[in-house]
């Protein structure tokens, strides 16, 4: 298996047991999947959000930051690894329906003037965020995020835009909204958002919810003050193996055009992907541990048990996601008699520590590479069952330009900055 023209077996050789589990990034793609994507805007004003919590490691927040894109950060820490790894103040949106007085001092008071907008998801949240405001003496630079009630054909935990969902203000309760903002000299509206879901396959419903937001738009418009962007969101699906999703920039480009038939051609459209960005440049290449071989209920079963688990990787047990997993050394093997269906799992103690079936060499290979994990894997990683998190590596033009080891910073914003990060295997 190669990423980034790199062979990954060389990243694991010579390292047996120390090296793994290991996530290994194409930082090229990634930035060459931001490319991509703005070319589907034309020559419309946008800003690509990057959305920080699919993957927060440093090196790929400054190769986007140096791309030209900006980032939709959810809590203080996102904010401050994206404003310390070169991104702009005034790209930057926060969304969330939680955020701490603490986390809204950091925001109003970043730059000259406080991020691009706190992205407010309640009626309740408004005055959170101006009796903020009013103490640091700014005026704070919001959008509302609606619930637009659209809901998604994608998996439950993922579909954020329905009634039952806790994100953003219901468009029945916009009014008490526009009360509240408009009785404040300590808040700007200039902008509207929404967010309606993730791994979404086709335009359907995404425009949908643009329609929602452009209606509001419009009518605030008519009595208010013209907003600087619309928000539209994110959530592009991508190929896990089984589908074959649209490219990110084909919602770029329905969206663009859509924004014009809506009559705000010229206005500033946000989009904030995630995983579209980095989901298909990262891999988690994990050590074989071993293969058992069972027979209960009178049914043999081969487990392929890796050194890589739900702690690593919690989305097949989270949402049942099936990962592509490959041999590191050969490609899929194609002869049905040399393969075996092995089940692939982890050491960790959970029976969800499963990573599904998958046809692999019948002769166990020494390691294995679990694709499209470069986005929600690191992030949403844990030390349960006391297991270190895994290594991150950073690939720029064929070579190794970063790696990140967890365990050298104290603090989590160090620790995803990497500053003075030792080379592969020091
Ligand atoms: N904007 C907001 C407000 C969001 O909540 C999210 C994702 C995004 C943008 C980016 O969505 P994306 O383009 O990545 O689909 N852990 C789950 C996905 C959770 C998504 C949470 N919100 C997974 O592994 O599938």
């Amino acid at each position: 298996m190669t990423l980034g023209g790199v062979r990954l077996t060389s990243l694991v050789e010579g390292a047996e047991g120390r090296a793994t589990p290991l996530y290994v990034y194409d930082l090229d793609g990634i930035v060459a999947a931001a490319r991509d994507l703005s070319e589907g805007f034309g020559a419309a004003p946008h800003l690509i959000a990057y959305a920080v919590k699919a993957n927060s490691a440093g090196p790929i927040v400054r190769a986007l930051a140096e791309a030209g894109c900006g980032a939709d950060v959810v809590s203080g820490p996102e904010l401050e690894l994206c404003l310390r790894a070169g991104v702009p103040a005034d790209r930057i949106v926060y969304s969330g329906v939680g955020k701490t007085l603490a986390d809204l001092d950091a925001a109003l008071g970043a730059g000259d003037r406080g991020i691009l907008a706190v992205q407010v998801e309640s009626v309740e949240e408004i005055p959170r965020v101006e009796a903020r405001a009013a103490a640091l003496g700014r005026v704070g630079r919001v959008s509302v995020r609606l619930n637009p009630g659209i809901d998604v054909d994608t998996h439950a935990h993922v579909a954020t835009g329905h009634d039952e969902a806790k994100f953003g203000v219901p468009l029945v309760d916009l009014p008490r909204a526009w009360e509240a903002l408009g009785q404040s000299p300590h808040l700007r509206l200039v902008g509207l958002t929404t967010h309606i879901g993730s791994q979404l396959m086709s335009t359907d419903e995404y425009l949908a919810a643009a329609d929602e937001l452009m209606k509001v738009a419009r009518a605030h418009e008519t009595k208010g003050a013209p907003l600087e962007f619309l928000d539209f969101g994110g959530g592009f699906g991508i190929d896990y193996g089984g589908s074959s999703p649209l490219p990110p920039s084909a919602f770029a480009r329905a969206a663009t055009l859509r924004l014009a038939e809506g009559g705000f051609a010229g206005r500033t459209l946000v989009m904030e992907p995630g995983r579209a960005l980095v989901g298909p440049y990262g891999v988690l290449v994990a050590g074989v541990i071993m293969h058992k071989h069972a027979r209960a209920g009178g049914v043999e079963r081969d487990w392929l048990v890796i050194d890589a688990g739900m702690n690593d990787l919690v989305r097949p047990a989270l949402y049942q996601a099936l990962h592509r997993i490959e041999p590191l050394s050969s490609p899929p093997p194609a002869a049905e008699e040399a393969t075996c269906r092995y089940r692939v799992v982890g050491p960790v103690c959970e029976s969800s520590d499963d990573f599904g079936e998958h046809p692999l060499p019948r002769a166990a290979p020494k390691w294995v590479g679990i694709r499209d994990a470069g986005a929600y894997g690191f992030t949403m990683a844990s030390e349960y069952n006391g297991r270190r998190l895994a290594t991150e590596v950073f690939l720029r033009g064929g070579q190794v330009v970063a790696t990140l080891d967890a365990s050298r910073w104290p603090s989590w914003v160090e620790r995803r900055l990497g500053s003075g990060s030792p080379p592969l295997g020091a």
